[in-house]
């Protein structure tokens, strides 16, 4: 097994292990491509989600939040384009019936399709390197059917009492920014923002994603956090720069290693855009993409035109000036920032005496507990009582956690690997000076604080 299958595995196992993601259903054998989050992975994940909009809605001046529904208009995905064109594809093994994306047998053996490619280029290259792949499941070789296109919209029968499920489909969305799309007019109607101007969401996104693997990485029930700018066309490709910048520097300011990431320019883009680019970010399968940040034109707001029969078109208040604004998107799932996160954190040391340490050095913004309490015995009433008292001093400024469980080595060790920056003991001495021992996660040193000082003390080691 290759150093970055294992990493990998080392990473889920971790996940399970330590209540950050278990996979979904697991009791009724699970259910492929779905996970849950755990007690930690919800923390995390909520403070990624929180560093987002911070940075995207509060931070900038010209950026508002919005939050969608899951379910809209049928129409809207006949709009996207989503209807007809939102599909990968798929071969089944004549020897098992298993069935996977063919783009992903190709890359596997080195040879990489094009998303533009039609169902039959697509069948040229599978036939050309046919012999070469293996079915993941069952590893025969060469014994695949031909291509078909398969689409990727989840469907429902919300709302659907005939029982007609193509004619009247309806569809949990495939990305949150038709949303933001569909309610441009509502927010230029009810705020004061004047192009340029952005919408921001984070929400559930749905994919009938065929091949389940890589972990969170590739979700079938994920969530997205997006963001379009609506631009003039003239001043489009500067603001797009703009953001290419901009976002590039966030992941800087998240605390993620400039060296896991990378850009990726798409050789061929989409026929209504100007520019795509992708922020990656190296996972323990290689570098794949993290983030997309696209100039759209004015594509998608035409479309919703088009097909709405509703005038979406912008006023300028000042000139007077009617156009349709062109789109720059940021679109990252949380849950593929969630899997950089945890990647970037991952360290093992060696310490004296031959033994080592699993320690998730998350920036301590995103750590899921901020600081742990220990009495130093869980038997002395004295020292339990006065590390509950801390405790709650504590609690409803940062997220903490009492633990009074075996050793404090072994405590030591279990909140490393949950990315605690900073463990907190009560001993004897400190019910005769009133200072508590900080311990660092990342460089294991102790020093003592007065407990008077500690609130202050995390305020000042946290940011
Ligand atoms: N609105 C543009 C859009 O949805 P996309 O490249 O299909 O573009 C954007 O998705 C981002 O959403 C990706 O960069 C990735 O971070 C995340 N994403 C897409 N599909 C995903 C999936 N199946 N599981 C987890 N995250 C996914």
């Amino acid at each position: 097994m290759s150093k970055d299958n294992k990493l990998m595995e080392k990473i889920v196992s971790l996940c399970k292990r330590r209540g950050f993601v278990f996979p979904s259903s697991e009791i009724y054998g699970g259910f492929a491509a779905v996970y849950d989050y755990g007690s930690y992975g919800v923390e995390l994940s909520k403070n990624i989600k929180d560093a987002w909009w911070k940075a995207m809605v509060q931070e900038e001046d010209n950026i508002v939040g919005l939050d969608s529904s899951i379910f809209m208009h049928p129409k809207i995905w006949e709009a996207s384009g989503h209807v007809s064109g939102f599909s990968d594809p798929l071969t089944e093994c004549k020897q098992c019936h298993a069935r996977s994306r063919v783009d992903h047998l190709l890359e596997d053996v080195g040879v990489f399709a094009d998303e533009k490619m039609s169902e039959e280029e697509i069948n040229v290259l599978l036939e050309e390197n046919k012999d070469k792949i293996k079915c993941p499941k069952c590893g025969t070789k060469g014994k695949f059917s031909e291509a078909k296109n398969f689409n990727l919209l989840v469907q429902s029968n919300l709302g659907n009492f005939t029982g007609d499920w193509e004619k009247e489909a309806t569809y949990l969305r495939g990305e949150t920014c038709q949303g933001i799309y569909v309610n441009f007019k509502n927010v230029v109607d009810s705020t004061r923002m004047k192009v340029p101007f952005g919408i921001a969401q984070i929400g559930k996104a749905f994919r009938n994603e065929i091949t389940a693997r890589q972990f969170i990485f590739r979700k079938r029930e994920f969530e997205q956090m997006e963001m379009q700018m609506f631009t003039r066309s003239e001043e489009g490709m500067d603001i797009y720069e703009k953001w290419r910048e901009k976002r590039w520097q966030y992941y800087l300011d998240l605390g993620i290693k400039e060296k896991n990431l990378k850009w990726h320019e798409h050789e061929n883009l989409v026929f209504y855009a100007k520019a795509a680019w992708d922020i990656e970010y190296k996972f323990p399968f290689g570098f794949s993409e993290m983030e997309g940040i696209h100039y759209r034109t004015d594509y998608d707001l035409t479309q919703h035109s088009k097909f709405s029969g509703k005038d979406l078109s912008y006023r300028d208040p000042k000139t007077n000036e009617k156009f349709i604004p062109h789109v720059v998107e940021t679109s990252v799932g949380a849950d593929r920032t969630f899997l950089a996160v945890i990647t970037d954190a991952y360290t093992e040391e060696k310490l004296e005496e031959g033994n080592e340490r699993v320690v998730l050095k998350f920036p301590k913004k995103l750590a899921p507990i901020k600081a742990a309490i220990f009495p130093l015995l869980k038997n002395k009433p004295e020292l339990v009582e006065k590390a509950k008292e801390v405790y709650n001093s504590l609690k409803s400024e940062f997220m903490c956690e009492f633990d009074d469980n075996g050793n404090i080595g072994k405590r030591y060790r279990r909140q490393d690997e949950i990315g605690t920056p900073y463990c907190v003991t009560i001993d004897f001495d400190t019910l005769e000076t009133g200072e508590v021992t900080v311990r660092d996660r990342d460089t294991m040193e102790q020093e003592n604080v007065k407990i008077e000082d500690l609130r202050d003390y995390l305020v000042v080691n946290l940011k």
